[in-house]
């Protein structure tokens, strides 16, 4: 590991500073994270959506939901596999989406990319809450998923070469905190509108999703293209000119060269996706599969999907259980911040180890709770002072993926890629974290139902295992030019194998 750090130290320092247009565009860019998050959202409001829209669209679901209210196993009661495959269509469509999306971004810039992802969702959201009958309704959220597929492949790649080297981890994390605004403001939304009369109760939300497409959309309209896409597409005057731009100096050759070189190197790869199978990319795409693997394996969603349903099942009456979710979305916001404070400080390394630590301790605590008070049957109770003890302990389990796997898990596989596989390896990572997160929504209830308070324990043996990976295969990237990323391979234990004749 000291190899590791001293290979950081003797690493290019580029010229340069970080200017407020680099804020400014960053921040718009960061826009982006607001429709994945709200699409977060609409899936935990799936899990307690309103009488009315089950009644129009899912009469089974609400039939059987109003029957099993009585059920004897408490830890079954709320299983509907029907509804959550509907909300969990959304992560479908963007399981795909990304391949689809990484040809766009290499060949018309991340630009584009987040042009058409702020449109398309733009569009889903207005046809979901038009709705009139279920095809509109499944169409539309399709939609919502290639916007969202779209977005992620974009927008952290977008942010991480836009950046600064010195703020990277800063400003991509932009992204996880508008992800984080996005969950909050739906739940916000929702409960507030879950009461309303009729269908406006349901449709207010979906096409309240609009307007976030729409500031995806006007937003990356006015920025510019990263200075890697202009090289891509042969504009190397306007490339040098906005790099002085947002770096506030003329002195910028370094940085330019090494852009360059990346740009030229990455013209001659004619498939992409056979290029990144190549054994020297073989840290690239281990990592690319494995973090959106252990960021989804966290069990985080369990959270952000059901913290109402969890909440309810511990006790907390229905507002109560309501307002909770909101209070662990609150802490979500918060804590990303400690993340953007603290990413280009301690480094990424430090914020994984500790953010899965706090999330063992608590997730552990919080099932040996539920185990004891619940044991089997799911028939039991929380004391009042229980009942607040693991919502306290929930908060933190938050908080810690919050500064840690959450937005890392966005930051890490956009800056460790070279050029040449810088698309196609964060299509894979979002496409990946899609289908676990469809996984984790579609089995939870029936995982529940049958592992019982065993499941949080599942979760715990995951942050385990990520914890050895991270100690083992996962350099530090912290302060390493995003295009200088091949020495920290060649002085890893393990990688250097891989690279060394590169
Ligand atoms: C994850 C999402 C999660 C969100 C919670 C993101 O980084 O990819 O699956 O819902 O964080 O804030």
């Amino acid at each position: 590991m000291l190899q590791e750090d001293n290979a950081q130290r003797e690493g290019k320092i580029y010229g340069g500073k970080v200017t407020p247009l680099v804020l400014v565009i960053c921040l718009v860019a960061a826009t982006g994270g607001l429709i994945f998050g709200y699409d977060v959202g609409v899936t935990a409001a799936g899990s307690t959506s309103s009488n009315e829209f089950l009644r129009k669209f899912f009469p089974s679901v609400y039939i059987k939901m109003k029957c099993e209210m009585d059920d004897e196993d408490g830890y079954c009661r709320f299983d509907s596999q029907m509804l959550t495959l509907f909300t969990s269509s959304i992560y479908m469509a963007a399981m795909v989406a990304p391949f689809f999306a990484s040809s766009v971004t290499t060949a018309y810039g991340r630009k584009t990319s987040m042009i058409l992802g702020g449109l398309v969702f733009f569009v889903g959201s207005f046809l979901g809450s038009a709705a009139m009958n279920i095809e509109m309704l499944i169409i539309g959220r399709l939609l919502l998923g290639v916007g969202v597929g779209f977005g992620n492949q974009s927008v952290p790649v977008y942010l991480s070469e836009m950046a600064p080297t010195m703020l990277r981890g800063a400003l991509n994390i932009f992204f996880q905190m508008a992800i984080t605004i996005g969950i909050l403001v739906s739940s916000l939304v929702h409960y507030s509108t879950a009461n309303l009369e009729g269908d406006l109760g349901w449709r207010f939300p979906l096409g309240f999703a609009a307007i976030l497409g729409l500031i995806m959309a006007l937003g990356s309209l006015l920025l510019p293209d990263t200075p890697n896409s202009l090289l891509t597409k042969g504009q190397n005057g306007k490339a040098k000119e906005l790099l002085q731009k947002i770096r506030g100096t003329e002195e910028v050759d370094e940085e330019f060269q090494d852009l360059f070189k990346a740009s030229e190197a990455a013209k001659k790869v004619e498939n992409p996706w056979k290029n990144i199978t190549q054994r020297r990319h073989r840290p690239q795409l281990v990592l690319c599969i494995l973090i959106p693997f252990f960021q989804q394996l966290t069990g985080i969603n369990v959270v952000m999907f059901y913290a109402p349903v969890l909440f309810k099942t511990l006790g907390f009456g229905d507002r109560a259980a309501l307002m909770s979710a909101v209070l662990t979305g609150i802490v979500n916001v918060l804590a990303t911040l400690v993340a953007i404070l603290l990413v280009d400080k301690l480094g990424r390394r430090f914020l994984f180890f500790q953010g899965a630590i706090q999330m063992i301790i608590c997730q552990t605590t919080v099932a040996v709770m539920i185990g004891l008070r619940y044991g089997s049957t799911g028939e039991g109770f929380f004391t009042t002072t229980e009942a607040n003890m693991a919502l306290f302990l929930i908060c933190a389990y938050v908080a810690a993926f919050a500064w840690s796997w959450g937005p890392l898990g966005w930051l890490v596989p956009s800056e460790i890629c070279p050029l040449e596989i810088r698309s196609v390896g964060q299509a894979i990572n979002v496409s990946l974290n899609m289908t676990l997160t469809f996984a984790i929504n579609q089995s939870f209830l029936s995982m529940l139902c049958y592992m019982k308070f065993g499941l949080f324990f599942f979760f715990v043996l995951f942050q385990i295992m990520m914890t050895i990976f991270i100690y083992f295969f996962v350099p530090e990237t912290r302060g390493v030019p995003i295009e200088d990323m091949n020495r920290v391979w060649k002085a890893h234990w393990f990688w250097q194998d891989f690279v060394r004749d590169y």
